[in-house]
């Protein structure tokens, strides 16, 4: 996991380095300011000099240390900027590494994560391990290295007095490894807590029409805040513990400086050290306690960090489950179908297939219904034409050949769909449009949108083509969103048209419109359409009937009228009197 995120500095690498060097020279020029306080003390001012104050040393020590001051603070200058540009730069790469492999993601990778999970790993856990990384950078060496050198410097001072020390950063030590985790324990808990606040934002954002028509507010206002709260109580739970942190330090602290200022004292008046050895003693009590706690926040971050490094590191090496085979054909010769005893499954341990030994030919050119209740595997047996799953068992074959055999781009810009579930995106009509193909010209996009019914009400729109859709689209209505969809999907010209119930919130007579158009100006494309009413597939060449992941029937409207139950009884029950009942009244 470390080496998968560590692999994403990439070209921050120079920064990483750049920032701890910078870091110890810091540290370095602030261990010695002590030092030549402590001469400016004795020497200067002449404490223990009998013959008085040097003003010449004062001076001297005085530019001396106001140089390394400067020095020191150019460091840290040079420390928080590379440390910012690197760990920034991290997260950048972090974040395009793992949007890059989810456009890889096949259907079943997606299943496989929630949406609220990845929008989760792409935020708040990458802004996790940019601090961590650039804490780490800029104290995991200086927290330590100026621990080693104030403890050197004390003991050189004098060891009796800073062996006072030993026993406090022991002392601290083992609490804070206590304190920490606990403290960590909660951390850890905070980001599952954190997908279900996503989760609620996004379904209730995305669904928010949904929300008010079922005056669902006070519901999904309760979900968020007990969301919302949660993590507020893994938050507080976490630094309760901390808190404890802060006195413990402080009385830690306040403790050596008596202790040595006791001793010290004594010390001064027995000529074992010198005025100015007990105040740099006394400046690196608080380097010395002050770094120990600084190791310890940097142990917390690091555990909470590596959770949310697992978290990226699973998205980065998700290995997409659809990709294409080595040499790939490149070409579809037409738009022939043929199942060859297909079984699916989405799920692999799944006992029950979703569909079972499916066999069928479908010629090139040909208009196929398709029709059968919800649930039925419509869906999931045109899913499988364009590789968007990938079969369980048997084959399927485009042109002749087995889908997994094709180039999936070449394959897909040959095999259009229009989904059940279709969005359209933030842009124009023409942009939106334009996805079909993308050099498409403005007299193609009408053309697509005259034979899908679309240009009626495109026209009539104050900027017509040009007209803003925005996010879902969710300024047109259902049956002009499904009319734009299949229009795009005809940009692509397609061998192989599939509408998965698309024209499902459209009037009959336009859907009979959209369907002699595609009989006239694309007769050589194979249509499969998917539909609900018997009047929207009454007129293909030949209709499949499926029941429970099987093929019930495969024929045409007569022959099915004939020997066909199900497709007889809906065909009754939609042109009989009882008018609109359908499939899932029937069982
Ligand atoms: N992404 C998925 N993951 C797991 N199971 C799924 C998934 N999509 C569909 N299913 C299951 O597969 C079965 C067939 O679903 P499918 O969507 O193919 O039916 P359908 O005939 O298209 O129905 P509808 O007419 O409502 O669109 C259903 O039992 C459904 O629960
Ligand atoms: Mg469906």
């Amino acid at each position: 996991m470390v080496k998968t995120i560590l692999k994403q500095v990439k070209e921050y690498k120079l920064p990483s380095i750049l920032t701890p060097l910078c870091m110890i020279g810091e540290v370095i020029c602030e261990m010695i300011i002590p030092i030549l306080m402590a001469k400016i003390v004795d020497d200067g001012i002449g404490v223990n000099n009998p013959n008085g104050g040097d003003m010449g040393i004062i001076l001297r020590v005085g530019g001396m240390m106001l140089i390394i001051a400067i020095l020191g603070l150019l460091a840290g200058l040079g420390g928080a900027y590379y440390g910012s540009m690197a760990s920034t730069g991290l997260a950048k790469n972090l974040r395009k590494s793992m949007f890059d492999n989810i456009q890889t993601f096949s259907f079943a990778n997606i299943d496989k994560f929630s949406t609220s999970g990845l929008v989760t790993r792409l935020t708040t856990d990458v802004t996790n391990i940019q601090n961590a990384y650039m804490m780490t950078l800029r104290m995991a060496m200086r927290a330590p290295a100026s621990l080693i050198i104030a403890m050197v410097a004390a003991f050189t001072i004098s060891a009796r007095l800073a062996s006072i020390y030993l026993v406090a950063v022991a002392f601290l030590a083992v609490l804070m490894v206590i304190i920490m985790n606990r403290a960590t324990k909660y951390f850890k808990q905070v980001f599952e807590k954190y997908d279900e606040l996503n989760e609620s934002v996004q379904e209730n954002v995305s669904a928010i029409r949904v929300v008010k028509a079922y005056v669902r507010e006070d519901y999904e206002n309760k979900k968020f805040k007990k969301a919302a709260f949660n993590i507020y109580n893994m938050f507080v739970r976490a630094e309760k513990n901390l808190v404890m942190i802060s006195p413990v330090m402080s009385a830690t602290v306040y403790t050596c400086i008596l202790l040595i200022s006791w001793f010290g004292a004594h010390m001064i008046v027995g000529g074992e050290l010198s005025t100015g050895g007990l105040m740099s003693l006394l400046t690196y009590c608080m380097s010395i306690l002050m770094n120990l706690m600084m190791l310890g926040m940097i142990f917390v971050m690091l555990t909470m960090a590596s959770a949310s490094g697992k978290r990226i590191a699973e998205v980065i090496e998700e290995k997409a489950t659809i990709t294409n085979k080595e040499n790939p054909v490149m070409e579809v010769a037409d738009g022939s179908i043929s199942f060859d005893h297909v079984e699916f499954a989405y799920d692999e341990d799944c006992e029950q297939p979703v569909l079972k030994d499916i066999t069928l030919e479908i010629k090139s050119g040909e208009t196929i219904g398709i029709i059968g209740g919800t649930g039925s595997a419509k869906s999931s047996l045109v899913n499988l034409i364009s590789r968007l799953y990938d079969v369980t068992q048997g084959a399927v074959k485009v042109g002749g050949i087995d889908v997994r055999d094709y180039d999936i781009e070449t394959l897909r810009d040959q095999v259009s769909v229009v989904l059940q579930k279709n969005v359209l995106f933030s842009g124009t009509i023409l942009d939106n449009l334009r996805w079909g193909d993308k050099n498409a010209t403005e007299e193609e996009c009408r053309r697509a949108c005259q034979m899908a019914c679309a240009d009626e009400f495109i026209e009539k729109m104050p900027n017509g083509y040009n007209t803003e859709i925005e996010q879902g689209g969710t300024n047109v209505s259902g049956g002009q969103r499904q009319r734009l969809c299949i229009a795009r999907a005809l940009l692509k010209k397609p061998k192989i048209l599939i509408l998965d119930d698309s024209t499902s919130a459209v009037d009959t007579s336009t859907d009979a419109k959209i369907r002699k158009a595609f009989a006239e100006e694309i007769p050589g494309t194979t249509k499969l359409i998917i539909a609900q009413r018997i009047s929207s597939v009454q007129g293909c060449d030949r209709i499949i009937v499926m029941d429970d992941g099987k093929v019930n029937g495969f024929g045409t409207h007569d022959e099915l009228l004939k020997s066909n139950d199900i497709y007889r009884e809906v065909y009754e029950s939609q042109t009989g009197a009882s008018g609109d009942a359908d499939f899932d009244q029937l069982s």
